[in-house]
C-alpha cells in the first residue's frame, strides 16, 4: 500500500464539517500533500461496530502524521452502543496505539481578540501565549479501572501510575521547549498529597540540573488553576501530568476566550505526531455550519510545520487566520455583542482569500 503524508480522521459531531473546510485550506496552501480519510469514533462504529477499526490502524501505519477531528456523541445518547465508551475506545486507544507521550497545547491570545477574554486587559498584560505540555501516556487515564461489589456497596477505582521514564521523557521535552522560549518552566503537580506527584517533582528537579539556563518553578495544581486566572502573564510553559493537563488546558482556553481556537500536537518518542483541536465534538452544533474552524486549521498548521517540515505553508495559514481576525471576521463563539457572526464555511472562505500558495 502507498505511503501518504496525512491520515485524516474527522470523527463525530462538528468534526466532519470542520475537517471538510480544513482540507480546502490544505489544497490551497499545499496541494501536493497527500492524504486519505479514515473512520474513528461513533462514525466508525456505524460502519464497523468498532470505534477504532483495523482499516483505520492500517491507514495510520502508512501515514507520516495524523490530523484528527473530534469524537463522541450527544450526552443523552451515551447509553447507545455507538457512543458508549466512544472516547476511551477511540481517541484514548489511538493515543495508546501510537504511544503518544507529549501533548503541546498552546493557548494563544490573538491581538484582535483581546477584548473577548473574560479577563480584564490589565490582567492579560504581557501574556500572549501559555503553552501547556501535558503528559499523555500515564496517570489515572491508563491505570487499572474497576467497579466492584463490597459490603459497603459498589466501589469504583481508577489507579494513577507514573513511571520514572514517562516523567523523565516529558521533563526533557519541557526543558528543551522552555529553553527555546522564555526559559521559564512551571511544573505542576499535587506533591502535598500524591505519590505520583512526589516522584514527578523529584524527577523534574533532577532533570533541571541538565538545563541550567531554564528557571524551574514547582506549583501545586489547585494554586495553578487560580494563578492562571489572576496572573496568567507569569506563565510561559507549564508541564504537567495527564489529568491535570486535561483540566488546566480547558481552563487556559478561557484566556483567549474560546476552546474553538485551541489546537494541539501530540508526539511519541520517535517524533510521530497526531494533531487535534483541544475541544470536543460539540454534537449540539453538528450540521449547523457554526463551529469555529480555527482549532482544526491551526492543528493542520502544526502538522505541516512539525511532521512535514512545511514551515512556509504553516505560517501562511497562521497569518491568514490572524488577518481574518484583524478584519473583524468572527464565528459565533468569538463574537462580542453587536458583532456579526459568520459560519464555518464562510469563515474558511475568508481565510482562503488571505492565503498565498507556498
Ligand atoms: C482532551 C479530551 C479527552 C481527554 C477526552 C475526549 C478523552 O478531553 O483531549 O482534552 O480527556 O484527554
Ligand atoms: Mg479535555
Amino acid at each position: 500500500m502507498k505511503r501518504i503524508n496525512m491520515a485524516v480522521l474527522a470523527g463525530d459531531g462538528v468534526g466532519p464539517e470542520v475537517m471538510r473546510q480544513t482540507l480546502r485550506v490544505l489544497t490551497t496552501v499545499a496541494p501536493d500533500v497527500t492524504h486519505e480519510s479514515g473512520l474513528i469514533g461513533g462514525a466508525a462504529w456505524a460502519e464497523h461496530n468498532d470505534h477504532f477499526p483495523k482499516a483505520t490502524r492500517e491507514l495510520i501505519d502508512r501515514s507520516d502524521a495524523v490530523l484528527f477531528g473530534s469524537v463522541g456523541g450527544p450526552v443523552d445518547q451515551s447509553h447507545l452502543p455507538q457512543w458508549h465508551g466512544c472516547e476511551v475506545n477511540s481517541i484514548l486507544a489511538l493515543r495508546q496505539y501510537l504511544n503518544l507521550s507529549v501533548n503541546h497545547r498552546p493557548a494563544r491570545i490573538f491581538p484582535a481578540l483581546r477584548n473577548l477574554s473574560p479577563l480584564k486587559n490589565t490582567r492579560l498584560e504581557g501574556c500572549d501565549e501559555v503553552l501547556i505540555l501535558r503528559e499523555l501516556s500515564g496517570d489515572i487515564y491508563f491505570g487499572e479501572k474497576r467497579t466492584f461489589e463490597s459490603d459497603a456497596g459498589l466501589i469504583a477505582e481508577d489507579v494513577a501510575t507514573y513511571t520514572t521514564n514517562q516523567i523523565r521523557h516529558l521533563a526533557h521535552e519541557a526543558f528543551r521547549t522552555a529553553a527555546q522560549r522564555k526559559a521559564q518552566l512551571v511544573s505542576v503537580d499535587k506533591a502535598n498529597v500524591l505519590e505520583t506527584s512526589r516522584l514527578w517533582r523529584q524527577i523534574f528537579t533532577q532533570v533541571a540540573s541538565q538545563y541550567p539556563s531554564v528557571e524551574l518553578t514547582h506549583m501545586l495544581v489547585d494554586n495553578c488553576a487560580m494563578q492562571l486566572i489572576i496572573n496568567p502573564a507569569q506563565f510561559d510553559v507549564i508541564a504537567t501530568g495527564n489529568l491535570f493537563g486535561d483540566i488546566l488546558s480547558d481552563a487556559a482556553s478561557a484566556l483567549p476566550g474560546s476552546l474553538g481556537m485551541m489546537p494541539s500536537a501530540s508526539f511519541n518518542a520517535d517524533g510521530f505526531g497526531l494533531y487535534e483541536p483541544s475541544g470536543g465534538s460539540a454534537p449540539q452544533l453538528q450540521g449547523k455550519d457554526v463551529a469555529n474552524p480555527m482549532a482544526q486549521l491551526l492543528s493542520l498548521a502544526l502538522l505541516l510545520r512539525h511532521s512535514l517540515q512545511r514551515n512556509e505553508a504553516a505560517s501562511a495559514i497562521e497569518h491568514a487566520i490572524e488577518q481574518t481576525l484583524d478584519a473583524g471576521i468572527r464565528t459565533a463563539d468569538i463574537c462580542l455583542t453587536g458583532e456579526q457572526a459568520i459560519g464555518t464555511r464562510a469563515f474558511t472562505d475568508e481565510v482562503i482569500a488571505r492565503l498565498s500558495p507556498s
